[in-house]
């Protein structure tokens, strides 16, 4: 095998965020661009020679391309497998779930996950260590660090590999391999839930409709709900992967799902509905008639995951980022189990699973997962609402009001200012930091702040810190306010300003969550100078 060496000069910028290095695809598709990343990640995780690598994606636009570059180069920095998914997919669970099935070194996941693809949208790398999990940031740091050192990628003269069938070959002295993306998947999914009494309720009558949003869940909720628990064909709309997800927002929100909202609050709606993202880690959950929180569902699934198989015997605890709201803090009190608050990103959570110590997560950001992988995962959290309520027999409805009047209900509304200059963002989220220590005592409305503060996070497992993850602001009562800057645009700023309002079991759980959180959304106005700083009068989009 002869290693060619390509000489190139660093670009500036290659800095992963909350979840990988995003761009336009214009910019990744720069030459050297997407192979410098790459090699910076070979050269700061140096694979034992015949080590195996795993590289999928989420069938977006320039996956192929950048697939194949990736597969020689892992060639020549002395990789001996690569398991490739089929058509170059692999949701990220998918590939959490292979990585770890095959005792691979890591995995390289290209994806932007819910943002737009096609030739001016985004594209993105992600790469995840043996654990399955992302890398965390002293891994990531250190690729940003040699990204901007980098002088020349690896790589050898082989042919492209053909990815749309399952087989071997080789490149250079590798072998590639090319698996079905979906069955070792499907599999742990047997083992976990009780797909036999799911498949009851489907032949009792129960419906779902499940949007994958032309993304890449289409071929796993096709097998999994149509095939192995007998759904009726059609269950699963949008189930082809487009490069450009048909044009629209792979989000599983109520601004980029709303067929499926109009679906369930419809006068057809079946007992269940549910969405994922464009690379399969982020779920949506919506009952007939009743949009569940990913706060709350995180929550519900805690109290009742005791009877899907996979979790029999009982949890370990409980973790959630620190923007998520507390009412997973509540099931974990009445299990007496911990609950960990995290910084936002997935990653953090991977310590806390590897050590035992938290079985199941979740983020406000439509991510819940356990520790059957190592990233959050969208089918998953179908799949046990599913076994909850087959077994229970309860619609969501009656199973959210059942869970609010035993632990009380958190209000919950994430309002995000998207695109904005970065300048006037970090303007206001530094002259914000600096008046925390004025703010408790304060009062806005009805509202008196007890404590504000920026988040800080020590790690129990490792001992980090990681500083800076939001800045906090906490009422007497236990509503509160966050404002974050996001860490996975390509453009811009986008403020996030989460708001959550604790009524207690005996007090009023049957508002509109825009009424419950009014007086907050003034405070909030109040306390950060949105308008002043931003010229915004509202949000973009709230979820
Ligand atoms: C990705 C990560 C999540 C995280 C989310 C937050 O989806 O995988 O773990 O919660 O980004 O994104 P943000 O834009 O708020 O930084
Ligand atoms: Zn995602």
């Amino acid at each position: 095998m002869t290693v060619i060496t390509v000489p190139s000069p660093p670009y500036a910028g290659q800095k992963p965020g909350t979840s990988g290095l995003r761009k336009k695809v214009k910019v990744f598709a720069q030459p050297n661009y997407a192979e410098n990343f790459v090699q910076a990640v070979f050269d700061v995780v140096k694979p034992q020679p015949g080590a195996t690598l795993v590289i999928g994606g989420d069938g977006r636009y320039h996956n192929r391309t950048v697939i194949q570059a990736a597969i020689r180069i892992a060639a020549a920095n002395g990789y001996g497998q690569v398991l490739v998914g089929r058509g170059g997919i692999l949701s990220t669970p998918a590939a959490s779930h292979v990585i770890r099935k095959y005792g691979a070194s890591g995995g390289l996941i290209l994806s932007a996950s819910h943002n737009p693809g096609g030739p001016d949208e985004d594209f993105g790398i992600k790469y995840n260590t043996a654990n399955g999990g992302p890398a965390p940031e002293a891994v990531t740091e250190a690729v940003y660090l040699r990204t901007q050192t980098i002088d020349r990628w690896l790589t050898v003269e082989s042919a492209d590999v053909d990815l749309d069938a399952c087989g071997s070959t080789r490149c250079g002295d590798m072998t590639v391999s090319v698996i079905d993306p979906v069955a070792d998947y499907a599999d742990l999914m047997e083992t976990l839930f009780d797909f036999g009494t799911i498949r009851s309720a489907v032949k009792g009558g129960f419906r779902m409709a499940f949007d994958a949003m032309h993304a890449v869940t289409g071929p796993y909720a096709h097998e999994i709900l149509e095939k192995r628990l007998g759904f009726p064909a059609g269950t699963v709309r949008n189930g082809v992967p487009l490069e450009d997800f048909g044009g629209h927002h792979p989000d599983p929100n109520m601004v980029h799902a709303h067929e499926l909202f109009e679906t369930m609050f419809g006068p057809d709606a079946p007992d269940f509905g549910a969405a994922s993202d464009g690379d399969g880690d982020r779920n949506l959950i919506v009952g007939r008639g009743r949009f569940v929180t990913p706060s709350d569902s995180l929550a519900m699934l805690a109290a009742n995951a005791h009877l899907a198989p996979g979790y029999r015997g009982g949890l370990k605890g409980i973790a959630r980022s620190m923007p998520t709201s507390a009412a997973a803090d509540r099931v974990a009190a009445s299990l007496g189990i911990p609950c960990f608050e995290t910084p936002t990103g997935w990653k953090f959570f991977g310590n806390l699973l590897d050590a035992g110590m938290a079985t199941i997560c979740g983020e406000e950001s439509a991510g819940t997962g356990s520790d059957h992988v190592r990233e959050k995962d969208g089918l998953w959290a179908v799949l046990l609402w599913l076994n909850i309520l087959a077994v229970r027999k309860i619609s969501v409805d009656d199973l959210a009001r059942e869970h609010w009047d035993t632990y009380g209900r958190n209000y919950y509304a994430r309002h995000d200012y998207e695109a904005l200059p970065t300048d006037k963002a970090d303007a206001l989220m530094a002259e914000l930091k600096a008046a925390l220590p004025n703010l408790p005592g304060k009062a806005f409305g009805h509202l008196t702040v007890a404590e504000a503060d920026s988040f800080s996070y020590l790690d129990p497992v490792d001992g980090s810190t990681s500083a800076n993850q939001g800045l906090r602001v906490l009422f007497e009562g236990g509503s509160r306010i966050v404002f974050r800057l996001s860490g996975t645009g390509t453009e811009g700023a986008t403020l996030r300003v989460y708001l959550e309002r604790y009524e207690m079991a005996s007090g009023n759980l049957e508002q509109e969550t825009p009424h419950a959180l009014a007086d907050l959304i003034v405070a909030a106005e109040a306390i950060a100078g949105i308008e002043r700083h931003t010229g915004r009068t509202a949000p973009d989009v709230v979820t």
